[in-house]
């Protein structure tokens, strides 16, 4: 089966094909034109998305050399995400999909991001996965495919956001995450003890709190020190936020006794919970689950493989398919 997945959620347009023989390519446009703002601008972002579909879905049947008469299946993002962004994507999977006459099924971008980890490996299930990303920050227990039960989430901000966030405090570029991790493995987390809120209380999540203590932090404190100290700052954020998501993670393996635990989203490529979620399973003898660092962060290979697993379970769409934004 040859699939075509598109990805739009957000502000990256990513389409990938996805063959019998694994990920033949994946291409992700990520749209700069957000640094400026210091965040997402949802009516950019749809803009955007607008001007480079075509190209990209283009750019992913070149480089998989594999033609449109090729294509067996189409997988796009339903949810959930910015509407305006969706529609694109969304729109653009359904024209395909009329005109060539392909079936079409839609994809949860979170379960994606779960299903991630199916595209190098194949996890047992069951098996928790904790899945953190801009939007969203969630411990599910995955018992089957697209069997879940959410055990704890975010109450107010998201991991990703809170790095984004914070790191936007300390002067680092939008999306402030990967610049925080690159800082961190320069600094000590043990130079400031940062809050992790919510560390003994079931498997809810609360990042909110760190925000604001950062900001008191450093409210008195001049731009030239905190350049000074920029590393180490990064470490210790890094390390209340990877802190307190190991703890819930243990926390649900105890509560689930799974042997298998995953990781994924966009912080899943944070090196100090990569390490930390090594560390946990060599202590619990578990297998640990990680996607490669292409898969993290929003692609529409993760897209693809799940389109793939619904399609196995006869779990198809079709054009009356609507966008989803709190999918
Ligand atoms: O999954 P994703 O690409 O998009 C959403 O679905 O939200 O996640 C993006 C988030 C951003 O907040 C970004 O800062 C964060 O993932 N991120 C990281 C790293 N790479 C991406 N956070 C910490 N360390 C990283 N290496
Ligand atoms: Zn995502």
């Amino acid at each position: 089966m040859n699939i075509l997945a598109i990805e739009s959620s957000c502000d990256d347009t990513s389409a990938a094909v996805l063959t019998d023989e694994g990920v033949k390519s994946n291409i992700i446009a990520s749209q700069s034109i957000h640094v400026k703002f210091g965040g997402v601008v949802p009516e950019l972002a749809s803009r955007a998305h607008q001007k480079t579909i075509s190209q990209t879905v283009e750019q992913a049947l070149e480089e998989a050399s594999v033609s449109m008469e090729e294509i067996d299946l189409i997988a796009v993002t339903q949810g959930p995400g910015l509407m305006g962004s969706l529609l694109v994507g969304l729109c653009f999977a359904k024209g395909v999909s009329l005109s060539r006459n392909i079936p079409i099924v839609g994809v949860n971008h979170m379960d994606a991001h779960i299903y991630a980890n199916f595209i190098d490996e194949t996890p047992e299930f069951p098996f928790v996965c904790l899945t953190v990303s801009g939007g969203h920050t969630q411990l599910v227990l995955v018992k089957a495919p697209f069997e879940h039960e959410i055990l704890g989430q975010t109450r107010d901000d998201a991991a990703g956001e809170a790095f984004d966030k914070i790191g936007k405090i300390l002067g680092l570029p939008y999306p402030a995450g990967p610049h925080m991790d690159r800082l961190s493995g320069k600094g000590d987390p043990g130079f400031h003890k940062f809050p992790q809120a919510l560390r003994n209380e079931g498997l809810d999540f609360s990042f909110s709190g760190l925000k604001t203590s950062a900001l008191y932090f450093l409210q008195d404190k001049s731009e030239e020190w905190k350049k000074n100290n920029l590393n180490d700052l990064s470490a210790s954020i890094s390390e209340a936020i990877t802190g307190v998501l190991i703890k819930k993670l243990k926390k649900a393996v105890l509560q689930t006794g799974v042997k298998s635990i995953a990781i994924a989203g966009g912080v899943s490529a944070n090196s100090m919970l990569r390490s930390k979620a090594e560390q946990l399973a060599l202590e619990m003898g578990l297998t640990l689950h990680i996607p490669h660092i292409t898969y993290c962060t929003d692609n529409a290979a993760m897209i693809a493989i799940t389109g793939k697993m619904k399609a196995e379970l006869g779990q198809f769409d079709d054009l009356s398919m609507k966008p989803f934004a709190s999918l």
